[in-house]
């Protein structure tokens, strides 16, 4: 009897070690397939009205569906992403992220889908940067600032980084002058407009779009500050999750419907939102 109820309760033990070894594994017995995101950056995530739209949920959608799953998305602060990717509460980060080293200590990444640049956004009747045909030519200006010159930036972005200056990310940034860290790129540049700050450096899709609608502003968009590619992230170690989204976006890459899907929602064709499902 003794020895029955010892095998029941090792038995009970072991299914419970192995219920939590699944659940650590990003929980794939679920029916959803969780996307943690950052709605504010068009044209990759972003609201038209309550539905979410954008390149990135286009593809989370169409690759839940390929993975038999339902889309979840989670709506959070861009710097909460690859926390929220760590712990397991939400299987994969697609929010046109850059890929990094710094990075890639945390998360794993899949292959490249796009690739993006850092821009600088001034107010329209700025001339400051406008005879500037490289990066340099900027930054030299710029490192002339003195700690009054403000830039703006979302928090916890590249943007941020080249700006502030990170070792980890390899940006001695501008310790001259002052880098404000905003939840949104949006409301830097609306900082911008209302004469708070002197510019804004954001990634150079996001910069045209958002510039595009609010007025007063102009992004100097033909020099390219940086040189980064978007790709998705997972928990470190979820091969399993690693290897279906990597197989997925090369399905996407090889038939055009990247292409396709990257060119509606720049050229605004685009026809298509999501509504999370009830749960
Ligand atoms: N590419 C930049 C980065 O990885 C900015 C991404 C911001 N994405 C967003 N959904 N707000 O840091």
């Amino acid at each position: 009897m003794k020895k029955l109820f010892a095998i029941v309760l090792s038995a009970a033990l072991l299914l419970g070690t192995a219920v939590a070894v699944f659940a650590a594994c990003g929980n794939d017995s679920s029916e959803y397939l969780t996307v943690a995101t950052n709605a504010y950056f068009p044209p990759f995530e972003y609201y038209e009205g309550n539905a979410f739209t954008g390149v990135d949920i286009e593809i989370a959608d169409k690759m839940a569906q390929n993975m038999g799953k339902k889309l979840y998305v989670k709506d959070m602060e861009f710097d909460s992403i690859i926390q929220s990717v760590k712990s397991g509460e939400s299987d994969i980060g697609m929010a046109g992220i850059t890929v990094n080293d710094e990075r890639k200590i945390q998360v794993d990444f899949t292959d490249e889908y796009y690739e993006s640049a850092q821009v600088i956004i001034v107010k329209s009747d700025d001339t400051t940067f406008d005879a500037c045909t490289t990066a340099d030519e900027i930054e030299t200006i710029l490192k002339a600032q003195d700690n009054n010159y403000k830039i703006g930036t979302q928090n916890g972005t590249t943007g941020y980084m080249y700006s502030y200056g990170d070792a980890g990310f390899g940006y001695d940034g501008f310790t001259n002058l002052t880098t404000n860290g905003y939840t949104t790129g949006a409301l830097a540049v609306q900082d911008l407009a209302n004469g708070r700050i002197n510019a804004v450096i954001i990634d150079k899709q996001p910069a045209l779009m958002i510039a595009e609608s609010i007025s007063g502003v102009k992004v100097i968009e033909d020099v390219e500050l940086t040189s980064e590619a978007y790709a998705f992230c997972v928990a470190k170690g979820n091969t399993e999750l690693l290897e279906k989204a990597n197989a997925f976006l090369k399905e996407l890459k090889d038939n055009g419907d990247l292409d396709k899907i990257i060119n509606s929602f720049f050229d605004g064709t685009a026809d298509y939102t999501y509504t999370n499902p009830a749960r």
